[in-house]
């Protein structure tokens, strides 16, 4: 019970340094958000999406869940996509992974993991797409890592399969969408350098939504 308590003394000394540094701040917050970018990513507990960009509250809407999945009959995650585009028009998407997913992990290890199997099987899927590639990588951790990325990569399509996003970005130029690894070992973000366009123009012969 201690770790619970100090929540709110914690609670209470940041309130306290926040209206320090300015005493308006909580009514500035309290007026609405604007955020530019919309961050996806895994739910692990050593990866906070505005403490590794450097962020603020408000500058980020964030959803997570277990390896960072945006899957096609998710109810939380499509709702939470079409309302980043939608109402708050953000200009970037960020699908963050993290190398060291546990999530990742089990989807690698051929064993009922009950209830997670459904969730899990998206990755299994991811690597059954990319066996070729990732079957020639010999060392283990390497395969691992790769997974990871093309995880990061896979649900990046994911996202440009939307129809909501297809159709905004046609009209404005944004969102735009990034994918990400997160490196726990030195704390670096790394750029895996989707190329928005490419990928979309792959893909929308099968998926586009746009008419
Ligand atoms: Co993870």
């Amino acid at each position: 019970m201690e770790q619970y308590r100090q929540v709110f003394a914690n609670n209470r000394e940041w309130v306290a340094a926040k209206l320090n540094e300015d005493p308006n701040y909580f009514d500035e917050l309290a007026k609405g958000q604007t955020p530019n970018f919309l961050y996806i990513g895994c739910a692990d507990s050593r990866v906070p999406a505005n403490e590794i960009m450097g962020l603020a509250p408000g500058d980020i809407f964030v959803h997570r869940n277990i390896a960072n999945l945006v899957v096609n009959t998710d109810l939380n995650a499509q709702s939470v996509i079409e309302y980043a585009v939608v109402h708050l028009k953000v200009k970037h998407i960020i699908v963050c992974g993290h190398y060291g997913c546990g999530g990742v992990k089990g989807a690698m290890q051929p064993q009922d993991l009950g209830i997670l199997n459904g969730w899990l099987r998206e990755i299994r899927d991811v690597y059954r797409i990319h066996k070729k590639e990732l079957d020639q990588i010999e060392d283990e951790e390497k395969r691992y890592r790769r997974l990871i990325e093309l995880n990061v990569i896979e649900q990046c399509t994911n996202v440009l399969k939307i129809a909501s996003v297809q159709k905004m970005y046609k009209k404005t130029g944004y969102p735009y969408v990034h994918g990400w690894v997160f490196d726990l070992h030195n704390g670096y973000l790394v750029d895996l350098n989707v190329d928005h366009d490419a990928v979309l123009h792959q893909i929308e012969e099968v998926y586009n939504l746009t008419v």
